[in-house]
């Protein structure tokens, strides 16, 4: 199979990602519940994770690092901290259903950016115009999950700064991939899967919160801390990590983290991105072929979409999955970011590269697509 759906999840993993796994299911009981060497195993494995991410995203203290199942999950507690029910928000034009469902569960009202946003001089221009002291937060996405669009999140983080408004980042597809320092940022929270960019499995993700904020709990129960009181306790991670530990997942995406930070974002960038430029400019040549990509490199991280005249998307997703090639097709759960792009109708036909992708997949992908046009 060539595998070009990793804005899903990557699914070749660094292969000491595994190990880690298998490691850990034999040596690691339960983290913060007692002082035994399986226990302790696993509260250093956890904490050696948090002090890994909030090395790479610029936070002083490790224990603002929370681990959720996904981040969808991270986001859920960002938003339904920040958002009153009825409040106001402001999100840009390409925020997932992650984002724009929990709003819709609070009756939020929205105001959506007028894309694109992923130009700074277009934040400056109207973004700041919308958001002002009666804005409950600002929700950004650094990278579109369907088209790979990078946005100007330090620009929107300085508006917030200037107009005191917390801000949330979805860093779903930039994790692993492109920097980010919540501190110099300044953002409330930062939410991320752990098994995308990262390299972790499946179920786990990540909540960074920024100092002083104070989260309210999705979930109750048993943190290992504070048995006798019957509220959770106010201090991170605890507040937000009830109920057993994903220990393998964890460890798991302690590897995949170490893999990212020895090969260096920079590195794994460039690669993504010269492999989404090659898939852009050879697509750009077949008949009946339309490909949304920025020009050049610099606003476009390692997710491309496009579609072919005469095509359903999905019909086209499925030809080449008979062709033993995995991408996805049809709206990506995003439908705010193609109506934002007036792909709404159709849908799009996705790539997303990961590090293990090759220049030869490209040419693989594109003549797979010519033959199934033809
Ligand atoms: N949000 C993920 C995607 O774009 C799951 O496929």
């Amino acid at each position: 199979m060539i595998y070009l759906d990793s804005a899903a999840t990557t699914f070749q993993k660094p292969p000491a990602v595994e190990t880690a796994m298998v490691d850990a299911l034999r040596t690691m009981s339960s983290p913060g519940r007692g002082g035994y060497p399986a226990a302790m195993a696993a509260a250093d494995a956890a904490f050696d994770c948090r002090s890994e991410l909030a090395e790479l995203y610029g936070l002083k203290n490790p224990e603002q690092v929370v681990f959720t199942m996904n981040a969808t999950h991270a986001l859920n507690i960002a938003v339904k901290t920040l958002v009153s029910p009825g409040g106001r928000v402001v999100i840009s034009g390409y925020e997932h259903n992650a984002v724009t469902r929990p709003l819709a569960a609070l009756e939020a009202d929205v105001t959506i950016a007028e894309a694109p946003l992923f130009y700074p001089e277009a934040v400056s221009e109207s973004f700041a115009g919308l958001v002002d002291g009666g804005v409950d937060a600002v929700i950004c996405s650094h990278v579109s999950n369907v088209f790979g669009f990078i946005q100007p999140v330090e620009a929107v983080a300085a508006v917030c700064r200037t107009q005191g408004v917390p801000l949330i980042v979805d860093d779903s597809q930039a994790a692993g991939v492109l920097p980010l320092n919540l501190t110099e940022l300044g953002a409330a929270f930062i939410a991320m899967p752990g098994h995308k960019g990262l390299y972790g499995p499946q179920g786990t993700g990540v909540l960074l919160c920024g100092e002083g904020v104070n989260p309210c709990t999705l979930l109750e129960g048993g943190t290992g801390s504070l048995s006798i009181q019957q509220e959770m306790p106010e201090f991170l991670p605890d507040r937000l990590e009830a109920g057993t530990h994903n220990m393998p997942g964890i460890a798991g995406l302690l590897a995949g983290v170490r893999y990212v930070r020895r090969r260096g974002l920079e590195a794994i960038c460039l690669r993504e991105r010269q492999l989404a430029h090659m898939a852009a400019e050879e697509l750009r040549g077949l008949p009946g072929v339309t490909v949304y990509a920025q020009q050049g490199l610099h606003a476009q991280a390692g997710v491309l979409s496009f579609t072919a005249e005469g095509w359903e998307t999905e019909a086209l997703g499925q030809a080449l999955a008979e062709r033993g090639i995995a991408v996805r097709a049809g709206l990506h759960c995003a439908p705010l970011a193609h109506r934002s792009a007036g792909t709404l109708g159709s849908g799009t036909v996705r790539l997303s590269f990961s590090d293990f992708n090759t220049p030869e997949e490209v040419s693989s992908l594109v003549s797979a697509v010519r033959e199934i046009l033809a």
